[in-house]
């Protein structure tokens, strides 16, 4: 059964009082290389699988897209996307993405920000998506990096005072669950290696574009904490294009 962690309440208060919850797409530290990863969106139909407070949702409409659908498991993130960012452009619709389907070549862009590590099998979805984008179209994601998500911790090695010494690595090949601690909340992701997220893109026939291991911008980095994101990747980015 798909775990639907953003319902609890107690999760989902936490989560609302994360800077990229409060300020948007403008307190996501990999906004400005994930923007650079998007394709021209002009007259696109665009698929965002776990939207979330939809802020993606707003930007591709605001990017001049046709129709932006909008999907989450969460009752509670989709009331929040309606009242933070509704658009005439944009549907917000409540679905597992395990479970969405849809005709072949529907899309322009399949897009996914930081919602793909919560999926068991990938290799199913990739198939999926590859035959639900136009030829020529685009699959642009963001996942936890798996140097983040090997260790269900998620956290940093301290000395006694406190200090951060390192961010520990282990094991990382052994693929699958993790019942991760996240906001202090227990939460079940699934660690895949760097192979584990490429393979699955390039067997469902997609090409790789662009792979990227975001760091914050500079003008980002007196926010407390964000310095030490330049320490170990926290999120892999890729694009991919399905053939003309
Ligand atoms: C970290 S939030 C990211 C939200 C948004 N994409 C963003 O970047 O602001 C992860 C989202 O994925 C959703 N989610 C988790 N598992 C899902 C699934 N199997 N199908 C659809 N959405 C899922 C959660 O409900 C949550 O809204």
């Amino acid at each position: 059964m798909k775990e639907n962690r953003y319902d609890d309440k107690t999760f989902f208060d936490k989560y609302g009082q994360m800077a990229r919850s409060r300020l948007g797409l403008a307190g996501a530290g990999e906004w400005t290389c994930l923007r650079a990863l998007l394709p021209d969106l002009t007259g696109a139909q665009v698929l965002d699988l776990g939207c979330g407070y939809g802020w993606h949702c707003k930007y591709a409409a605001e990017q001049g897209a046709a129709r932006v659908l909008g999907t989450d498991l969460s009752e509670r993130m989709l009331a929040e996307a309606q009242t933070r960012n509704p658009d005439p452009r944009v549907e917000y619709r409540r679905a597992a993405m395990e479970d969405l389907d849809f005709a072949p070549e529907s899309f322009d862009l399949v897009f996914s920000s930081l919602a793909l590590h919560y999926v068991a099998d990938l290799a199913p979805l990739m198939e999926r998506i590859a035959k639900w984008l136009r030829p020529g179209g685009h699959l642009v994601f963001s996942a936890e990096h798996p140097v983040y998500t090997c260790r269900p911790e998620q956290d940093w090695w301290y000395d006694e005072a406190g200090n951060i010494l390192h961010f520990p690595v282990d094991r990382y090949f052994e693929e699958g669950k993790r019942t991760a601690t996240f906001l202090g909340e227990q939460v079940v992701k699934y660690h895949r290696t760097l192979t584990g997220w490429l393979d699955p893109v390039l067997a469902a026939g997609l090409t790789l574009e662009r792979v990227a291991e975001p760091t914050p911008p500079p003008e980002m980095l007196d926010i407390p904490g964000m310095r030490d994101e330049l320490r170990r990747p926290m999120m892999l980015l890729v694009r991919a294009r399905k053939p003309l």
